[in-house]
């Protein structure tokens, strides 16, 4: 896998799926701190690094997928390599995530289907990105297989309204992150949706500091 490129974030309500869509994106569960495994929550920010491929046989979203393997047979090209940001959800940790929004590129909000929409820190974490002026923002509707078509749509509408209360011009992706559903739109949406920012490679680097380990 080559170096990243760009850094996304997953932010959005508490349980609504961001650590399940990171690992779905990359195949990595995020959450591994010994506390987070207790509660069953993120607390600290996540990461995972994935690369992302198009098949230059297949049409539309069906071209594009995280394996340099085609579900077709063929063998996808190579796009670039992105570096997702897992962010707590829950409300006490809304600094964290902050943290996490002040490094990223663009963001990927995740809203669970079977919730009225919005939720709390649905709409905090989308004010802070709005504040911070992150504008690369990508929506994903989560958990489409909990809840039947009529209400994915009631709550597509909800979504949708939340948007446009908020000036918002996103596009919205039904998915759902467990079951493995649409993740290929999902991958084209980011694809045409978050470029990679232009860098100035000539100045000296700098680096953030996201998240520090201990060793035992
Ligand atoms: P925090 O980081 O604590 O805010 O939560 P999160 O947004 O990362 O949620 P997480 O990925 O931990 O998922 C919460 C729960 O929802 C888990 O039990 C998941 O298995 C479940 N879940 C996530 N995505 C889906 C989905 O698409 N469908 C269904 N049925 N369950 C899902
Ligand atoms: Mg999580």
């Amino acid at each position: 896998m080559s170096q990243p490129e760009v850094s996304i974030g997953l932010i959005g309500h508490v349980d609504h799926g961001k650590t399940t869509l990171t690992e779905a994106l990359s195949g990595k569960w995020a959450d591994t701190h010994s506390e987070e495994m207790r509660r069953g929550i993120t607390i600290r920010l996540g990461y995972a690094d994935i690369s992302t491929y198009k098949c230059s046989k297949c049409k539309g979203a069906k071209a594009y997928s995280t394996t340099a393997k085609c579900a077709c047979g063929g063998k996808a090209e190579q796009l670039r390599t992105i570096s997702f940001v897992d962010a707590p959800g829950h409300e006490t940790l809304m600094a964290t995530m902050l943290s996490g929004a002040a490094i990223i590129d663009g963001a990927i909000l995740v809203i669970a289907a079977n919730e009225p929409c919005p939720s709390p820190q649905t709409k905090e974490h989308m004010m802070a990105l709005k504040v911070i002026g992150k504008e690369n923002i990508l929506v994903v509707q989560n958990k489409i297989d909990l809840i039947p078509k009529k209400e994915v749509i009631e709550n597509y509408k909800q979504i949708k309204k939340f948007l446009k209360e908020h000036d918002i011009k996103a596009p919205v992706i039904p998915i759902s992150a467990q079951k493995q559903i649409n993740i290929d739109a999902l991958v084209e949406a980011i694809e045409k949706n978050i470029p990679t920012p232009k860098r100035d490679t000539k100045s000296d680097p700098r680096m953030y500091i996201a998240r520090s380990f201990d060793i035992n």
